[in-house]
């Protein structure tokens, strides 16, 4: 069986209290409603971490994400943040190459294994983030565009590195725009990267992935994404900043 998870990328909202009061009012809905083995994650702005781990230390279920990590060790690099310093204050999982950073501060794919690369060290467990832009998906070259995203940041990695990656399939015309992938355009290109994985690393590790689909995923169309065999949960942003609707993506399974 392979791991079904729902994380929620806050992206750059919520203050503080309003960071606290969002994950009180989760941990509680989570507590009360949820059965069954899903991992859900939550993922605030950097400076939220330390006490969110506070609220949610207990919790069954809940883990803590960064939206991003540094892809050096440490030193003289103003402004950023380590993945060493991420896993010290209770950080599990880390957003890598979400299309926002990608499109906005020009990461490359190999700047991006680099990050992989020092996540892992840190026993940090990457969320590696991918998908196409509109042009790429009219031009009908999207899966050999996604397949070079997966090669170039991830395949350096040995099987058993592997086997610690979540891949995040996010579709750029998808993202924020309320316009959500179908459920058939969605398992089409969690199969095929299914496949590529498999490739190079054997049906085996491929089998065991967990592929999650982000994209204006909301509670009505959830369950129907969550229904395809190679969809094993969401990365959601807008409707992570509501408890309720992000309790009811969780419970969509
Ligand atoms: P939306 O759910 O707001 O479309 O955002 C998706 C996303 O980018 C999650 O990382």
């Amino acid at each position: 069986m392979r791991q079904k998870i729902v994380a929620g990328n806050w992206k750059m909202n919520k203050t503080l209290n309003e960071g606290l009061k969002l994950t009180t009012e989760i941990v509680n809905m989570v507590a009360d409603e949820v059965r069954g083995d899903v991992k859900v994650i939550l993922a605030p702005p950097y400076i939220h971490l330390t006490q969110l781990n506070g609220q949610i230390k207990n919790a069954d279920r809940i883990f803590l994400g960064a939206q991003n990590c540094s892809q050096h060790k440490s030193g003289a690099f103003t402004g950023e943040i380590s993945a060493e310093m991420l896993a010290s204050v209770g950080v599990s999982y880390v957003l890598v190459g979400h299309s926002e950073r990608r499109e906005y501060f020009n990461e490359s794919n190999l700047q991006l294994a680099s990050k992989i690369d020092i996540a892992l060290e840190n026993n940090l467990l990457p969320i590696f983030c991918c998908g196409e832009s509109l042009d790429i998906r009219e031009s009908g070259k999207y899966e050999a565009f996604i397949c070079n995203q997966i090669k170039e940041s991830l395949f350096h990695l040995n099987e058993e590195q592997f086997s610690k990656i979540v891949i995040a399939y996010e579709p750029i015309w998808a993202i924020g725009t309320g316009k959500t992938a179908t459920s058939e355009q969605a398992q089409e290109v969690h199969a095929a990267i299914r496949k590529f994985i498999a490739g190079q690393y054997g049906g085996e590790i491929a089998e065991s992935l967990s592929i999650l689909y982000g994209g204006s995923c909301k509670p009505d169309n959830a369950k129907e994404l969550f229904s395809c065999p190679d969809v094993d949960g969401g990365l959601i942003g807008g409707a992570a900043l509501k408890s309720r609707d992000f309790t009811d993506i969780v419970k969509s399974f």
